[in-house]
């Protein structure tokens, strides 16, 4: 479904309220993201590229922070990955409802009626999916080979951003990586300034008028928090990560893998 939040009257007279993973976004979100993140369906690629790199037969991946799974269903439909164990977290329900009507769309059952939803034997591999409601900052982590956190560190306080990053290094067990994707800043001023031009022209070009882009713009601020490359890269090292890889980089836009 189009996204046409930002076109009400509320937006138009400048009334918007804080940006929330509500049913409202759950409705037009697959929408909203790939006509807003440059770069949004290479990172779920890379996810796949990853898991068929490094993953065995039985191993655990975690898709954080799910929202409708987009990484997840990469992961079940690509045919060349062995049989896999996926946990989709998430805080919103709406999103988990969402997810769930997708999978039932493609006639999977859970064999739990409410959350944590379990699924068997899904596709020909026989993966495995868990879908749970928790928040990611309080949450235990299982052992994991790949860990999936896209787009979502920079909607987390950034005074917890180190403690998530150290718990996910943790869980992970040995060669195992952590592919992260957010919306970044640059150092340079000037440079900022011109991707963020380019970033505005980008959505416009994605039919987004701008007024549309004013009101999201407005809602989600203070709610979505970006870093520069330099400050995760910082991070994730101090986290214990022995390597930090830069992927992919579209406008302000990056996925980085940080592996164990
Ligand atoms: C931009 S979306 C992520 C997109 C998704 N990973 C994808 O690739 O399509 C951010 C998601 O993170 C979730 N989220 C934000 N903070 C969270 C937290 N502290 N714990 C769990 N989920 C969180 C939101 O509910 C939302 O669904």
């Amino acid at each position: 479904m189009k996204d046409t939040i930002y076109q009400s009257n509320d937006a138009q007279q400048g009334k918007v309220t804080p940006f929330e993973f509500n049913e409202e976004v759950v409705r037009v979100f697959d929408d909203m993201i790939s006509r807003s993140v440059p770069g949004y369906r290479a990172s779920i690629e890379l996810a796949m590229v990853l898991a068929a790199e490094i993953c065995q037969p039985n191993d655990h991946i975690y898709d954080l922070g799910c929202s409708l799974g987009a990484a997840t269903f990469a992961l079940l439909n690509q045919k060349a990955l062995p049989q896999l164990h996926i946990t989709g977290i998430d805080k919103s329900i709406p999103m988990l409802h969402g997810f769930q009507k997708i999978m039932q769309s493609q006639g999977h059952k859970p064999t739990t009626d409410s959350l944590p939803l379990h699924y068997e034997s899904i596709n020909h591999q026989q993966h495995v999916l868990d879908l749970e409601e928790a928040d990611l900052v309080t949450m235990a982590f299982k052992p994991s080979k790949l860990v999936l956190l896209n787009y979502v560190l920079q909607f987390i306080k950034v005074e917890q951003r180190a403690a998530l990053l150290t718990d996910i290094h943790k869980a992970l067990q040995p060669g195992g990586v952590l592919l992260l994707s957010e919306k970044i800043i640059c150092e340079n001023q000037e440079h900022h300034a011109f991707i963020d031009k380019l970033h505005l022209r980008f959505k416009s070009l994605q039919g987004y008028s701008e007024l549309e882009i004013a009101g999201k713009r407005s809602a989600i601020e203070n709610v979505l928090i970006p870093e520069t490359y330099e400050a995760h890269e910082k991070r994730l090292k101090e986290a214990g990560f022995s390597q930090v890889i830069p992927v992919l980089t579209h406008l302000n836009f990056m996925t980085i893998l940080a592996v164990k």
